[in-house]
């Protein structure tokens, strides 16, 4: 495609402050937070969903709330060129993350229709519902609902802090609708391509401006539940005791202990959530609920290291004399991008003397479940110390310009294929 294609810079970053300030967090943007089904989340989804519409887009919502906004081609029966991310927003974190998939599809589809292009297949704009593990402890409930990894029955046995399931939620934020129709047909995606700030540091150390995904790090999240004995932390002496917060303690430094002596580089582990009860300080930790997110490119290793991982916690908890649960929320292999799609995207950095690296995406995306059924690629482009998941995450007007740009073009050639 020769046409020139010039992404507007200034409303992409309008609309991304804009969406910044529809948020669950009592800070001021940049940091954000909007959990699936807040009320943010509710007001941010009517602030797309007109953005959509203004554009010329026909948009359908399924029944979680994944929303797709269609371009329609010449030939609507073709499988359809996806694009899209997550608006989602993890407790205290930044602006870009997701949106910039998001409002950078949205500006891509704008681009190339300002630019005169008319697609074959169509394209399609794809917000999908909570891509964060917040309010339900599993990440990507859309795309995996979608794709088939999540059926309407493990949907509805998830369940938030309130002990509220998800079917209940997404009805009371006025979702309807059965949840066995978020499937989507087989073959209904032709090509799927998202567009994300990379979360970490190495197009910036390179001065990159495009980093093309080539495979998406195998994630896995598992809860952590010690039950020791409570008691009166004056009164009970240090002999006899079966603290559940100090055996946690151990169990976390062990799991720190082993990522790092990992044979494989990729391979990271974190311990991002506790729950200490009765959580007072002047009594001893009875039980202690903790998370653990452990990922890396090499499945193999990944599942050795959960297995070693199991057999170390277990010998802390029979030392201290405290019990044990480990429940494991999702363990998913990686995904690998489809080389077409590499191809196409890298042939349009060419087109646009956008220079670029093939890389692995080390954070997990929507991406990673729609390439187990579909073709699927990603961009990246940086962001300022690689920093993500915190307000002072950012990446430049330029830098979105220039991915914005990059992924009209692949969007184009995926159109006519
Ligand atoms: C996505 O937010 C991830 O945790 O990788
Ligand atoms: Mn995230
Ligand atoms: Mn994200």
């Amino acid at each position: 495609m020769s046409r020139k294609l010039s992404a507007d810079a200034d409303q992409l970053l309008a609309e991304l402050q804009h969406l910044a300030t529809l948020s669950d967090c009592a800070e001021p943007p940049p940091a954000v937070t909007r959990v699936v089904f807040s009320e943010a989340d509710l007001r941010a989804r009517a602030y797309l969903k007109g953005l959509y519409e203004e554009a010329g887009l026909a948009v359908r919502v399924d029944p979680i709330g994944n929303t797709f906004a269609r371009w329609e081609g010449a030939e609507p029966a073709a499988g359809v060129v996806g694009s899209g991310s997550h608006t989602d927003a993890i407790p205290h974190s930044g602006m870009y993350d997701g949106t910039v998939g998001v409002l950078g599809a949205l500006e891509a589809i704008r681009t190339l229709k300002r630019s005169g292009y008319c697609p074959r297949r169509s394209i399609e704009l794809v917000m999908f519902t909570s891509e964060e593990p917040t309010r339900f402890g599993v990440g990507c409930t859309g795309s995996r609902a979608m794709t088939g990894r999540l059926t309407a029955d493990q949907l509805t046995g998830l369940k938030d802090e309130s002990g509220d399931n998800y079917d209940e939620v997404r009805q009371r934020a006025g979702f309807s609708g059965a949840l066995q129709d978020v499937l989507l047909p087989e073959g209904y995606y032709h090509a799927f391509i998202e567009l994300h700030i990379e979360q970490g540091p190495e197009l910036e150390a390179a001065g990159l401006p495009i980093g093309v995904v080539t495979a998406i790090a195998a994630p896995s999240q598992l809860t952590l539940c010690v039950e020791g004995e409570g008691g009166h932390a004056g009164a009970v002496l240090m002999p006899v005791r079966r603290d559940a917060l100090t055996a946690a303690a151990e169990v976390a430094l062990a799991v720190e202990r082993l990522a790092r002596e990992s044979v494989s580089p990729d391979l990271v582990a974190t311990v991002g959530q506790l729950g200490v009860h009765p959580g007072a300080a002047n009594s001893i930790p009875s039980r202690v609920t903790m998370s653990l997110d452990l990922r890396d490119i090499d499945l193999a290793n990944r599942d050795a290291v959960l297995v070693r991982l199991r057999e170390v916690a277990e010998a802390i908890a029979c030392r201290r004399g405290v019990k044990l649960q480990v429940t494991v929320q999702n363990a998913d292999p990686p995904s690998v991008a489809d080389a077409g799609i590499v191809d196409a995207a890298e042939q349009a950095c060419r087109d646009l003397g956008a220079s670029h690296q093939r890389m692995i995406s080390r954070a997990y995306h929507d991406s990673l479940f729609i390439g187990q059924v579909a073709p699927m690629g990603m961009l990246f482009i940086p962001c300022r110390g690689g920093v993500s998941h915190r307000p002072d995450e950012y990446a430049s007007p330029e830098a979105m310009a220039t991915g914005v740009e990059v992924l009209a073009a692949t969007l184009a050639k995926l159109a006519e294929e």
